[in-house]
């Protein structure tokens, strides 16, 4: 068994300019491996802790904190280790000892915890994915149907839009690669045609357009129009997915949508998301209600749960405890995955393994602030997830992921398979 000999940690750069926290593991033989953590705007209160300085450097968004404790804490006692992940990460939790990872910092143990599993894939000589393939205990290997940001709102967008995420999930394609191609095809339209109307196409968080325009219903005529130009027949070819981020909508208890004029109670939420959902075969609609509005969710998956993928991001925060909670309420059937929410990657890998226990399609996810590292390309592909979320299909940090995942479909032919819109439950087609 190979040991660790060294951890190492800088303050580099997100996808947003501001800081992050980067990780070295070496072992034994001289294999390393090395990762950078990314960070959500639109963040739940449930997730675990990320470390900032909170001092005058970068608006207080500094991480040289998280940095030194992987160098003054984490290197010391990680030096001499097994090289196996499970053991890495008991180490880590322990030595942080808090609920929420805010002693040691969840930027600061999730980087030592994915360059600990690619050093060891690289000492063991096997793709990322095949390794966590093993961790994972997966009987396949997957190429996920990625779910792609179109437009962008809320947080990601300085509140254009009140939703914050319009996307496309490419329904009929055969392989990931011909998946991109027809996503590539609406959102290259949809730049033409934007820019044909006037409005902006200059790009919010995750990539996505941020036109200033009418409303939600506005945004996603722009985006239908993209579509029919492109040939795609809607409900066959491609579908539409919405993230609502509504924790991040609520005011005084109820949900302000702001350009709507819109002030609705969880009910009259409900009913306005149905609506939507109905009118335009929507068939993917994340956190539709706020992460501790658990009456708000039951009323929706009442309403749409036999329908619809119903996906909990903030409701859940990619935590057991709370897919446990989630399950027992029978709210929800899906669950966003962001390594980050849970801060190890063993603990990622064990939520994705309670989703398909309990029977929540699994999804991972980018942040919408990323780094070029692609490790949750690898993470969809070895423990066998079905889907993915990573933004849209422009701005390095989200190509790094694609990449990634077209380059393993090619080394994986014959071998893993691609679900396509069989990934999903499938329910109403449109109406509009
Ligand atoms: P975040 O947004 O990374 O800003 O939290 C992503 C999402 O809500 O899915
Ligand atoms: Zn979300």
């Amino acid at each position: 068994m190979m040991h660790v000999t060294e951890v190492r940690a800088w303050e580099v750069l997100d996808s947003r300019g501001f800081p992050t926290v980067e990780a070295e593991v070496c072992l034994d033989g001289g294999y390393t491996g090395s990762a950078l953590v990314p960070a959500g705007a639109s963040k739940g209160s449930h997730e675990a802790v990320e470390l900032r300085d909170g001092d005058r450097r970068w608006l207080g968004k500094g991480v040289r904190k998280a940095v030194e404790n992987i160098r003054y804490i984490i290197a010391p006692a990680l030096k001499g280790l097994n090289a196996d992940i499970r053991e890495i990460d008991e180490v880590l939790l322990e030595m942080d000892g808090s609920p929420d990872k805010s002693r040691l910092g969840a930027n600061a143990i999730l980087a030592v915890s994915i360059a600990s599993c690619k050093a060891i894939s690289h000492a063991r000589r096997m793709p990322l994915y095949r390794y966590i393939m093993e961790v994972a205990g997966a009987s396949a290997l997957t190429i996920p149907t990625p779910m792609v940001n179109m437009i962008s709102g809320g947080l990601h967008a300085s509140w254009n839009l009140d939703i914050q995420d319009l996307l496309i999930i490419p329904l009929g394609a055969r392989s990931f690669r011909q998946a991109l191609d027809d996503v590539g095809a609406v959102y290259h339209t949809l730049r033409n045609l934007l820019s044909g109307k006037g409005f902006s196409t200059l790009l919010a968080d995750e990539g996505g357009f941020s036109p200033r325009c009418g409303g939600c219903e506005e945004a996603i005529e722009l985006l239908l129009a993209a579509v029919e130009e492109c040939g795609l027949a809607l409900g066959r070819d491609v579908a539409l997915a919405m993230d609502i981020a509504a924790t991040h909508l609520l005011r005084g208890g109820r949900y302000m949508l702001r350009n709507e004029g819109l002030y609705l109670s969880s009910e009259e939420m409900v009913d306005y998301l149905s609506e939507l959902c109905e009118r335009y075969g929507i068939i993917s609609l994340e956190d539709g209600c706020a992460e501790d509005d658990l009456d708000g969710w039951r009323i929706l998956t009442d309403r749409l749960g036999d329908k619809m993928q119903l996906v909990g991001d903030d409701l859940f925060a990619t935590s057991l405890t709370r897919l446990k909670m989630g399950a027992e309420r029978h709210i929800a059937n899906s669950a966003l995955i962001k390594p980050n929410q849970a801060g190890t990657v063993t603990e990622t890998i064990d939520a994705i393994k309670l989703c398909k226990e309990l029977g929540y399609t699994p999804i991972v996810s980018a942040r919408s602030g990323d780094t070029e590292d692609s490790f949750i390309a690898d993470l969809a592909v070895g423990a066998s997830v079905t889907q993915i979320k990573i933004g849209s299909i422009s701005r390095s940090e989200r190509t790094s992921k694609y990449n990634r995942l077209l380059r393993i479909e090619d080394e994986l032919v014959g071998v893993a398979s691609y679900h396509g819109g069989a990934a999903l439950r499938l329910g109403h087609s449109p109406t509009r």
